[in-house]
């Protein structure tokens, strides 16, 4: 069949027989061969492969990795970095037409971003610093195959950053049934960190013996305690920030700052203003936004993970320029005699924007919510404090559409929208949205 235009999450549309397709590893306008893998809900739409190529777009290439087609960490290695980033600006173009009646000018196009570390590499590959891979029964690490819990240990990823390479995550041998998470922190050397599942008893458990040279295993379910994954270095915005090996942090090495760059220049904070971030994580764009006022900007990070609460605190801390203001970080709704600089509170933001004057007096928002995006009841209570910028960034453009919807009904307009490939090889993509009240 001739498969038609691409869709959110990564396979292109096809129509045969009165049903849809979507089939993967194919490009708009080729011709392929498919086989059909899944026969969707109430067979409605069918789920396929494409596994011979008739007819191939212009930016069609090999996929470098023996094992593309069959592992679920990539899934557009057949298209060239170029062919890959058009079809993902049409992805997000189409999300926000669809889900929040938006058309981005003709200029909006997803953009690649470069690993200082390798610069002028564009072949879309060696970008993952972080990430975790499963372990089969025979003790190989490798991505999950796509929609299923099958290991492919292929031996190789092309998509690992080579920093990587001294920890062996492919090479050696795990114990089956772990979750192996790996860093390349942009300080320190790389790391494997092992959670070993017990098969038998269905119990995850710690296994130092298990974890091997240059690898840590990791005790689940021990908060704080023992088995807690180490702290590591990465470095953005001119500065050290400490993250929780397993916690989060941009996986490509030019996204933290290319983001805070775009975020800065959306923002355009000035002394005197308060900054709200949700969703903050460490601290990256609070913290690297006020750096420069030296502590005129007020800033609340809000952000529900314990230990990346107590890494904000510990970054706002260090922060040269913030050292000599007071922070603090509140659980709950404790407030201070006098208000701190940097305040970090830890709650989940839909309960915490619902507190009556949490957002009182607020100039700048920061949203960087989950996949999930962070909802109409959180977008519109961010709207009704009156912001005069938002900046929401977004690694899922459906549920940022979703959001924006929302949040244009509550009187705020679209000034830039800003793609960018942040995960190549993969239908992934990034986006910075700069709102303004209408
Ligand atoms: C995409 S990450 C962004 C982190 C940070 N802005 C950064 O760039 O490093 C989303 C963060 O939101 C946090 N999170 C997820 N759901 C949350 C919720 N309902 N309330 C508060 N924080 C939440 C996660 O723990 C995670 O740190």
């Amino acid at each position: 069949m001739t498969v038609g235009a691409v869709a959110h999450g990564g396979h292109c549309v096809a129509r045969a027989a009165g049903r849809v397709l979507f089939v993967r590893h194919a490009l708009p306008g080729e011709r392929v061969v498919v086989e059909v893998t899944e026969v969707g809900r109430r067979g409605r739409f069918l789920r396929a492969d494409a596994v011979e190529v008739l007819e191939a777009a212009p930016g069609r290439r090999e996929p470098p990795c023996p094992v593309a087609a069959s592992c679920g960490g990539c899934d557009w290695q057949h298209a060239t970095p170029e062919a890959s980033r058009a079809l993902k600006t049409a992805v997000v173009r189409e999300a926000l037409e669809r889900f929040a009646g938006i058309t981005l000018p003709a200029s909006f196009a997803v953009a690649a971003v470069a690993d200082p570390g390798q610069p002028g590499r564009d072949d879309g590959l060696g970008w993952r610093t972080r990430g975790a891979l499963a372990v089969g029964v025979d003790g190989r690490a490798g991505f999950r195959a796509p929609r299923s819990h099958a290991v492919v240990a292929g031996g190789t990823c092309p998509q690992l950053h080579p920093a990587l390479a001294p920890v062996g995550l492919l090479e050696r041998a795990w114990p089956p049934g772990a979750r192996v998470g790996f860093v390349a922190p942009a300080q320190g050397p790389p790391s494997a960190h092992v959670r070993v599942g017990d098969p038998v008893q269905g119990r995850a458990g710690a296994s130092r013996a298990a974890a091997g040279a240059g690898a840590r295993a990791v005790g689940a379910g021990s908060p704080g305690g023992e088995g807690e994954v180490p702290t590591v270095v990465e470095w953005a915005a001119g500065r050290p920030w400490q993250v929780a090996a397993d916690g989060f942090w941009q996986v490509h090495p030019g996204a933290a700052d290319a983001l805070v760059g775009h975020v800065r220049r959306m923002l355009a904070p000035a002394p005197g203003e308060r900054l709200v971030d949700l969703y903050a994580g460490v601290g990256l764009f609070g913290l690297s936004l006020a750096a420069p006022l030296h502590g005129a900007l007020r800033v609340t990070l809000v952000e529900g993970d314990r230990r990346a609460c107590e890494l904000a605190g510990r970054n706002a801390a260090s922060d040269p320029p913030a050292s000599s203001q007071r922070q603090a970080i509140r659980t709950g709704d404790a407030t201070s005699a006098q208000a701190p600089a940097v305040d970090v509170v830890r709650a989940p933001v839909d309960r915490w924007v619902g507190r009556r004057g949490a957002l009182d007096g607020v100039d700048l928002v920061v949203l960087d919510p989950p996949r999930a995006g962070a909802g109409p009841a959180v977008v519109e209570a961010v709207a009704a404090a009156r912001p005069r910028a938002i900046a929401y960034v977004a690694c899922d453009p459906v549920a940022l559409a979703r959001d924006l919807a929302a949040i244009s009904a509550s009187g705020y307009r679209l000034v830039e929208l800003v793609g960018l490939d942040l995960f190549p090889t993969t239908h992934h993509v990034e986006c910075v949205a700069h709102l303004a009240p209408a």
